[in-house]
């Protein structure tokens, strides 16, 4: 399915979230505290949103790994970088089985993978494995606002409208009737905190609310 994706990836993340979804990830950078000289690993990459503003973050001395398991998304976020002045190293990686040293990053994220991957738990017990104690793990994955009117109005943005947008810009509608099935059917907020604390290698979990709660960060220490 991504594979098909990627190449309109971009855009019909950019006109089904009304281009919100870079300022959420810059956001996840910033509350990841990641700074000069870091090493950061992100996780299901996909075209490298996210690994391209850590890479900005942590500067010249610092590195950026942007890691995969659809070589088709690699090679969108291997195109975009020619055009960039920052340095991203793509490599094809599955995120429940990370190829990489323990405690060798002081950063591991993953934006909206988590929902994606067969396994969440075993996904995150590797992120924080490759982290060094006392770094952080940070995700950013959908959620589900509530209230009278925020409920009803989304659902329907989600059941209805991100179909059609993203099935038109991609030409792959089951794509997008998948987001709105996997969006609505995993944890978020409070029981997403609870699935994280069950891998049992946090200290600390936090989570910070988007958009009404269409979206959460939830940032990890790793114990
Ligand atoms: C919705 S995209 C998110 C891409 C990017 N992180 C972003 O925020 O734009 C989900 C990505 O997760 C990747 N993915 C899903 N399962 C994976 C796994 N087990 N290991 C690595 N990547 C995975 C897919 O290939 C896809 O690129």
């Amino acid at each position: 399915m991504f594979a098909d994706l990627a190449p309109s990836y971009d855009l019909c993340n950019a006109l089904i979230s009304f281009g919100q979804h870079l300022r959420w990830k810059r956001w996840l950078v910033e509350l990841s505290q990641a700074g000069p000289g870091h090493r950061v690993l992100d996780c299901a990459c996909g075209t490298g949103d996210i690994a391209f503003a850590f890479a900005r973050a942590v500067g010249a001395s610092g590195e950026v790994v942007g890691t995969d398991y659809c070589a088709e998304m690699l090679e969108q976020g291997i195109k975009r970088s020619a055009g960039m002045h920052v340095a991203v190293v793509f490599e094809t990686a599955d995120v429940t089985q990370l190829p990489y040293a323990s405690a060798s990053f002081d950063v591991a994220s993953i934006g909206f993978g988590l929902r994606n991957v067969s396994d969440s738990r075993q996904a995150l017990r590797e992120m924080a494995r490759v982290v060094k104690p006392g770094g952080r793990v940070m995700i950013l994955e959908t959620g589900q606002p509530q209230g009278a009117f925020m409920k009803p109005a989304f659902w329907f943005y989600s059941r209805c409208i991100v179909p059609l947008i993203g099935g038109f810009c991609s030409g792959n509608f089951q794509a997008y009737h998948y987001l709105h099935r996997s969006s609505r059917d995993y944890p978020w907020g409070n029981d997403f905190e609870k699935l994280a604390r069950s891998a049992g290698c946090f200290s600390s979990i936090e989570q910070i609310r988007l958009a009404s709660g269409a979206a959460y960060i939830y940032r990890a220490v790793v114990s």
